[in-house]
């Protein structure tokens, strides 16, 4: 089979299409033929191998795994004799970056535990623009944030991946959102449902003075006090991604920082069950969240994509086609 292979850390020019061992399914794993796979951050991270820190897991001179590509879309053409949750034929999406990536080839292996079935009428390159960006959303609004029905939540990042979902659950979940992304995605970040916006290239929102009940820190570019200050008591902080030094800030002092307070910083870090997947399904095939996606691209095209998304300020996801 064709994949796009990696073997040193860089831009997307270490990708290179090479011809590779079709793989085999284990007891416990079934073989999907990728119909479609897209574009996340954790391949770009992967990818360049930064922060050079993450090398300890990502492997420290030269990759560790060797086919990115975490959100998929595909038909199952084989199981191995333990998989219980699907058989050949099956349509399936789902998300494998918690087990070796390998998205950016024509077929891959993998457990079935983060795959589910894919509604039918949801295209596949739909389908594959949704796992880890939904995922993430989800897990840091609901299953961390708790959010209640009129809570005030503002998404710091709100017109990317992870964002436009984050928009559109926050809204199921009746909270009234206010999106922070650059001026040029307003239009796109209140079609999705966002009652407020701020541009954060002309405004800091943590000196509004206005307060949340819950922050996202989808891209979180300010420091943590600043974020506290722009909480409400008993409000939450959830740190999603953002600067490096804000990540590890939040990672290693983000309790101590709360220590006397009654607000809470939370890092994610979670993995995803297939009852959130599950869930997920529900969402779209009710028409509740939709995947945002600014360019598709084809197998051929598959380093573009990833270029776009490592240069540019993708508006949604980038998918690519692949069968
Ligand atoms: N913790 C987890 O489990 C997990 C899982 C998945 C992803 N993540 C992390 O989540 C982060 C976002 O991922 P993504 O795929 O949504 O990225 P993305 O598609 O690149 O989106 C980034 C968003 O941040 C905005 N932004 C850029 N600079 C900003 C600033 N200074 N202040 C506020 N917003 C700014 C962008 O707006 P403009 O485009 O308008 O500039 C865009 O809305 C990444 O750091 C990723 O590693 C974490």
């Amino acid at each position: 089979m064709k994949a796009y292979v990696y073997r040193e850390y860089g831009s997307a020019d270490v990708l290179k299409l090479t011809e590779v061992e079709k793989p085999v399914p284990k007891d416990n794993e079934v073989l999907i033929k990728i119909m479609a796979v897209s574009v996340n951050s954790a391949d770009i991270r992967y990818m360049r191998g930064k922060p050079r820190i993450f090398r300890l897991m990502f492997g420290f001179f030269k990759p560790a795994i060797n086919i990115l590509g975490a959100d998929v879309a595909g038909i199952v053409e084989a199981v191995g004799s333990a998989a219980k949750k699907f058989k050949p034929g099956d349509e399936v999406y789902g998300f494998l970056s918690d087990h070796g990536f390998g998205g950016f080839a024509e077929y891959v292996s993998t457990t079935e535990d983060q795959l589910v079935k894919k509604p039918a009428g949801i295209p596949f390159e739909e389908a594959a623009a949704v796992p880890l960006a939904s995922y993430t959303a989800l897990a840091a609004l609901r299953n961390k944030g708790n959010i209640q029905p009129g809570q005030s939540v503002l998404i710091n990042g709100a017109s990317g991946g992870v964002g436009t979902f984050a928009i559109q659950i926050a809204k199921y979940l009746g909270a009234e959102v206010t999106a922070v992304s650059s001026s040029g995605k307003e239009e796109l970040v209140r079609s999705l449902g966002a009652d407020h916006f701020i541009d954060y290239k002309t405004t800091d929102f943590t000196k509004s003075g206005r307060k949340y009940d819950l922050i996202a820190g989808v891209n979180g570019y300010h420091p943590l006090s600043h974020y506290l200050r722009s909480l409400k008591d008993n409000g939450i902080y959830i740190m999603v991604g953002g600067k490096n030094p804000q990540i590890f800030h939040a990672l290693l002092f983000g309790k101590v920082s709360t220590l006397f307070s009654n607000k809470k910083i939370i890092c994610l870090t979670d993995t995803a069950t297939g009852s959130d997947l599950d869930f997920i399904s529900e969402l779209l095939v009710t028409g509740k969240i939709k995947p945002v996606i600014e360019k598709r691209y084809s197998f051929d095209e598959l380093p573009d994509a990833v270029r776009y998304c490592d240069e540019g300020h993708p508006a949604g996801k980038a998918v690519v086609r692949i069968n």
